[in-house]
């Protein structure tokens, strides 16, 4: 059996430039996939993978972040007071466990490869997960869950989770190659970061969730900055490839990049129409929106 995957690294320390000025003094994710802040959709999802510990790599005005994962003991006593025990039932659940969240500071945003190198103390010399809180992966099991399935089948190595995009968007993203395909997992052979479409050697791109070995730290520590001057962790990724062994899996499931606005705005209809709560009545607010739009939204 590999050794198990116990730690998750959220790297929450990015600027947020697309969404100012929501971002402007609120950390992006703590924007809301109808009611739940993009942070919490992520922890759940790792929760249910079975990790233990989550890792925080926050940066400045993410202190939220932190507040988000504490105890709210004015807020938790006016709700008993007012005998509302379905919001305190959900406040608690939502909680991970005294101990199992650890705070650290990138100081500056350098890169998404270098925000990981921050967690490299509190992950020390075992294998973990990264998880990027706005890549919302809509999936039963969670997409995380099932790249746990996989590293065992595997019997361990590194994990990314990856779909396919349209071969005209390639150059957007870091793209894999893949052969020896099991199902729906595969042994990645090549790593591409925003290939020419006739460069890229599939179009099965990265999709945010990782599995990774420690020695990836060893590579980070180099700082070698790449596209954008930002240290990334595909180019740390690419290095370990010579040595370690990388799967891929193509996951069942729908991701929205909540990022970027439309894909923000997609999560929310799409999570919105599943929820018994509020699906009845969003659905007649939808249908009225359309009808103002001639039956269908379009602009052309
Ligand atoms: P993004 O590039 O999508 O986030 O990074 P960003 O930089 O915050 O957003 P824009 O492009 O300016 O709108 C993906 C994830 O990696 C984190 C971000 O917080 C986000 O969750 N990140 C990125 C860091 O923690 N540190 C970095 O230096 C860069």
């Amino acid at each position: 059996m590999p050794k198990p995957i116990r730690k998750a690294v959220f790297p929450v320390a990015g600027l947020g430039t697309r969404f100012l000025p929501a971002t402007k003094a609120m950390p992006k994710e703590m924007l809301t996939v109808v009611d739940r802040p993009l942070i919490q959709v992520v922890v759940d999802e790792a929760r249910e993978a079975g990790i233990e510990h989550f890792i925080f790599v926050t940066g400045r005005n993410k202190a939220v972040i932190e507040d988000h994962f504490d105890k709210q003991y004015e807020l938790e006593s006016t709700l008993r007071k007012r005998g509302k025990s379905a919001e305190l039932d959900l406040l608690e659940l939502d909680l991970p466990g005294a101990g199992e969240t650890s705070f650290t500071r990138q100081q500056e945003p350098l890169g998404l490869g270098h925000a990981v190198w921050c967690a490299r103390q509190l992950v020390g010399n075992e294998p973990f997960a990264v998880v990027l809180p706005d890549m919302v992966m809509k999936a039963s099991p969670g997409c995380l869950a099932q790249m746990v399935q996989v590293y065992e089948t595997r019997n361990g190595g590194n994990i990314i989770a990856v779909e396919e995009t349209r071969w005209e968007h390639v150059h957007r993203y870091g793209v894999v190659g893949a052969k020896d395909w099991q199902d729906n997992h595969f042994t990645i052979n090549q790593m591409v970061e925003k290939p020419k479409r006739e460069d890229a050697p599939s179009n099965l791109i990265i999709s945010g969730r990782y599995i990774l070995q420690p020695e990836i730290f060893e590579i980070l520590d180099r700082k070698e900055a790449g596209a954008g001057g930002e240290i990334q962790i595909t180019d740390a990724m690419k290095r370990l490839m010579d040595v370690q062994p990388f799967h891929g899996l193509k996951y069942e499931g729908t991701t929205y990049d909540c990022g970027d606005k439309v894909g923000f705005l997609a999560a929310n209809v799409a999570h919105a129409l599943e929820r018994e709560d509020i699906a009845p009545a969003f659905r007649d607010e939808l249908d009225k929106i359309l009808q103002a739009h001639g039956g269908k939204i379009s602009w052309t």
